[in-house]
């Protein structure tokens, strides 16, 4: 799977937190550790923490002029990873033109950091074009955190659609979420179909007798889950979720909409929560810095599995269905479950993980298609493999979302959503 994840580019940090000539960032991806800087020519570099001379850590580098100097003997490296520097060697060794250090091409795009680190022979495949990451600023939000637990149990809980006005339901009548269609027929029926760019995940809810509410989730290879609109609020979101090792996810969350800017009142709502209590996205105030010889240093929020996320008894018992407080909180409490890998075997799945159990086997044909037969799927050459929207629809029963939906699930750029929601 790890080799399927390097034929992709990965988004993996924001711009914004790279600033040249300051202190590396350290960074843990697909179980590598490395270390993220900007140069004094504003070039992006990711490179492994270990030095290509003895080990020492790179996260203690100093950045100077064009490159990371190792704090141990001088050696220092351009984003390249080409040695530029020995100063304990002999004026006239050549050393320095054999050795490099092991680094990834990065590009920036609209604020994200993407990161190649594929198979580095020939040209490099081009950029994934997801719209969140191409439409104006002032439409969309982008918010990061670790959660620890495996990228895979945490993906399955997005594009799970039966969860959602269950665990996210109140038992008071107030809020939003009361106004939800999806709450009104809390069994949902499945209807998934292979795409190109992975899956579709269809759940059907009865409205009336006449009436069908559908809502079909994205999963996109190798780790994109895109969701719906619902009817009030119409923004599309999603995750990409991108593996820092077997037990820890960097849950990127973008909430963008695709024609208009986001209400003033939505950012503010996922930047600093409502109440109190968290919104889709992780609030400035959720997160408590770790020490910046940490991995993701300050991504790290206060709700974990050893406070229990701080869930409250009181709360369960007089307003919220789960007692866990926000939304996000929700779902990373559930998905991190007790463990970051959850014995497998142990699993009932039922008619409503239709969408799981068909996620998983796309995932599992498509690294081992690359493995046996070296095919990549189809978005790795393939840009415009990701323009793809979720979408929310209400229909007669008589008429078929696939028909209905197909035009509307292909995105395009600067496009509203072209049906009522
Ligand atoms: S270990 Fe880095 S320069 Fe020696
Ligand atoms: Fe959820």
């Amino acid at each position: 799977m790890g080799s399927l994840f390097r034929l992709y580019w990965i988004p993996f940090f924001f711009s914004k937190d790279l600033v040249a000539n300051d202190r590396p960032k350290r960074i843990m991806l697909l179980g590598e550790d490395l270390v993220a800087f900007r140069d004094s020519e504003q070039r992006v570099g990711l490179m492994a923490n270990a030095c290509a001379h003895r080990g020492a850590p790179m996260m203690f580098g100093r950045n100077e002029d064009c490159g990371l100097r190792c704090v141990y003997h001088g050696w220092k490296f351009d984003v390249t990873g080409a040695a530029t520097d020995m100063p304990a060697e002999p004026a006239n060794s050549r050393l320095k033109d054999k050795v490099k250090i092991t680094a990834y091409p990065c590009r920036e795009r609209n604020g994200i950091v993407w990161t190649y680190m594929g198979p580095q022979t020939g040209e490099l495949p081009p950029l994934p074009n997801l719209e969140w990451n191409l439409v104006p600023a002032e439409n969309v939000h982008v918010s990061m955190r670790i959660q620890e637990c495996n990228w895979l149990q945490a993906l399955e809980g997005e594009i799970d659609s039966a969860h959602a006005p269950i665990l996210h339901s109140r038992i008071d009548s107030k809020g939003a979420i009361n106004k939800w269609l999806a709450t009104r027929d809390l069994r949902p029926t499945f209807e998934c179909i292979r795409q190109d760019f992975g899956m579709s995940i269809a759940a059907k809810r009865q409205l009336d007798e006449h009436t069908n509410y559908w809502r079909v989730n994205q999963f996109m290879l190798p780790f994109y889950s895109l969701v719906p609109p619902q009817s009030k609020f119409p923004e599309l979101s999603g995750h990409a979720w991108v593996p820092m090792d077997d037990n820890h996810t960097i849950c990127l969350m973008f909430s963008y909409h695709p024609a208009e800017p986001l209400p003033a009142k939505m950012r503010e709502v996922f930047e600093h929560g409502h109440n109190g209590r968290e919104s889709a996205h992780a609030s400035q105030d959720s997160f408590v810095k770790r020490d910046a010889t940490v991995p993701y240093a300050d991504y790290w929020t206060k709700y974990t599995r050893d406070n229990g996320f701080m869930f409250d008894y009181q709360s369960q018992v007089e307003s919220w269905f789960s007692g866990l407080p926000g939304l996000w909180v929700q779902d990373g409490a559930c998905q991190s479950g007790t463990s970051p890998i959850f014995d497998r075997t142990k699993e009932h799945l039922s008619s409503s993980d239709t969408g799981i159990a068909m996620t998983r086997r796309t995932l599992l044909e498509a690294a081992g298609a690359y493995r046996d037969r070296g095919a990549k799927p189809n978005g790795v050459e393939n840009p415009d493999a990701f323009m793809v929207r979720a979408v929310s629809l209400t229909l007669p029963k008589t008429a078929s979302w696939i028909e209905f939906g197909r035009p509307h699930m292909a995105a395009t750029l600067g496009a509203g959503f072209g049906y009522q929601l």
